[in-house]
């Protein structure tokens, strides 16, 4: 048995001085649990760090050639070099925790054929959904199930902008901005506003559930840019939905349909009551049923949480000489999983037209729809919320029907002459 677990820590902003925090503010009952002594090895960031009592480099390869070192902590993000940082990990024998998505989703086949290659361990909660122990419930405590359905918030800034248009009404770049001062944006918020940060912690968690590698292009991804403070207004007061960027995982008919989209949910549903940086996954397992995580989805301290956690399961292997001798991803390379052609996917729907203000405008848009058996299930014409439309809004909300057909009738629709903007359709996530 070993004595101590000497860990190599490469990247240390935010979530890395919050792992050093939580190690040593927690060290008492973490040595407990994995049975040996924690030990920080070496810390490597671009930065001059001036962090009292630990060995620091700049170099990544000092701590990967270290033999004293049993695990690299990945924290740096990105797609270069964290993945040739894990790669070259795990080729020199070290165990590796990330806390990185958008490696994980690119690199999977290769990251984890590597760890099957040379018999060692990622382990990666921290990827999905900050501290909500997401990558254990689904990989773990789930695994009795042939998974159905994984849905969820899994990005807290656009979730924070979403709440705030919500909440006060305002645009999307005002609520963008209060999200920046607030600390819950990045300076440059580009993947989560247009739903690939979403994405990349979607693939990781489908591969994980269907043992399997997706990629991020069998993925249908929006972002939440479009999202007007009209839609936000007229969905809550007419119709009593809250709009969500969801990240969607479904099994329809043996066939997997991805997608990252703005959708409504009923005030009653549980994700409508996830505010601002807190995430939710919902989990359907066949005998399980729906299972849902909730927490907080970002920030220093849950994301040290979940990197923390990895590393005392990960540290009782070490300690124990286990390590890596059973693999922690399950997944056949060559198992090729159907994905469900786009279009196909039954869902109700909300629907704006802008529309001119004269007699016969909803028998010409409601003659469109059922010319393509598009069922109504209510209706409104009201006043522009935004005084510089061309035309006078009419709201939907419509029964079931297959993605394809919607289209087909909004394309016929927006080539109406009394159709003055493009129609705007959010899916009703059920
Ligand atoms: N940018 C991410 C978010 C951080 O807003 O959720 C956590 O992955």
């Amino acid at each position: 048995m070993k004595k101590a677990v000497n860990i190599g820590l490469v990247g240390c902003g935010n979530v890395g001085r919050g792992v050093i925090n939580v190690l040593e503010r927690n060290r008492r009952i973490i040595e407990q649990k994995i049975g040996a002594e924690i030990k920080i090895g070496g810390v490597c960031d671009v930065k001059n760090l001036s962090l009292k009592g630990y060995s620091y480099t700049r170099n990544y390869k000092e701590l990967i050639n270290n033999p004293g070192i049993d695990i690299i902590i990945e924290l740096i993000g990105g797609y270069e070099p964290a993945r040739t940082i894990i790669l070259e990990s795990l080729k020199a024998g070290k165990n590796v925790v990330t806390a990185n998505k958008a490696v994980l989703a690119k690199y999977w086949d290769e990251i984890f054929s590597a760890a099957r290659k040379y018999k060692k361990l990622v382990y990666f909660e921290a990827s999905v959904a900050g501290a909500i122990p997401v990558i254990q419930a689904l990989n773990e405590g789930l695994a009795a199930n042939r998974i159905e359905k994984i849905s969820g918030i899994l990005n807290g800034t656009t979730n924070y902008v979403l709440s705030e248009m919500t909440r006060s009404g305002v645009s999307f770049n005002v609520a963008l901005n209060l999200a920046k001062s607030a600390g819950f944006a990045e300076a440059n918020p580009t993947y989560d506003i247009e739903g690939l940060d979403t994405a990349h912690k979607l693939a990781i968690l489908s591969s994980l559930a269907w043992a399997t590698c997706i990629r991020l292009k069998d993925i249908s991804i929006a972002g939440i840019k479009g999202v007007s403070e009209e839609d936000v207004f007229f969905t809550k007061h007419e119709f009593g939905y809250v709009i969500k960027l969801i990240g969607s995982a479904q099994m329809i008919d043996n066939s997997l349909d991805l997608r990252v989209e703005p959708c409504l949910v009923r005030k009653d549903h549980t994700f409508a009551s996830v505010e601002r940086e807190y995430n939710a996954v919902l989990m359907r397992g066949d005998s399980s049923g729906d299972v849902i995580l909730y927490g907080k989805g970002a920030g220093q301290f849950p994301a040290a949480s979940a990197v923390v956690s990895d590393i005392i399961f990960l540290g009782m292997q070490v300690v124990n000489g286990t390590a890596g001798k059973d693999p922690f991803v399950v997944y056949d390379p060559d198992k090729k999983i159907k994905l469900l052609p786009k279009g196909k996917r039954e869902a109700s729907y909300y629907l704006r037209f802008t529309a001119a203000d004269r007699p016969g405008v909803l028998s010409k848009v409601s003659g469109v729809l059922a010319k393509n058996k598009i069922s109504i299930a209510s209706v409104y014409q009201k006043e522009p919320l935004i005084g510089m439309r061309k035309g006078v809004p009419i709201l939907m909300l419509i029964h079931r029907v297959q993605e394809g057909n919607l289209l087909k009738a909004l394309k016929e629709i927006d080539r109406l002459g009394i159709i003055k903007e493009k129609s705007v359709k959010y899916r009703i996530e059920d």
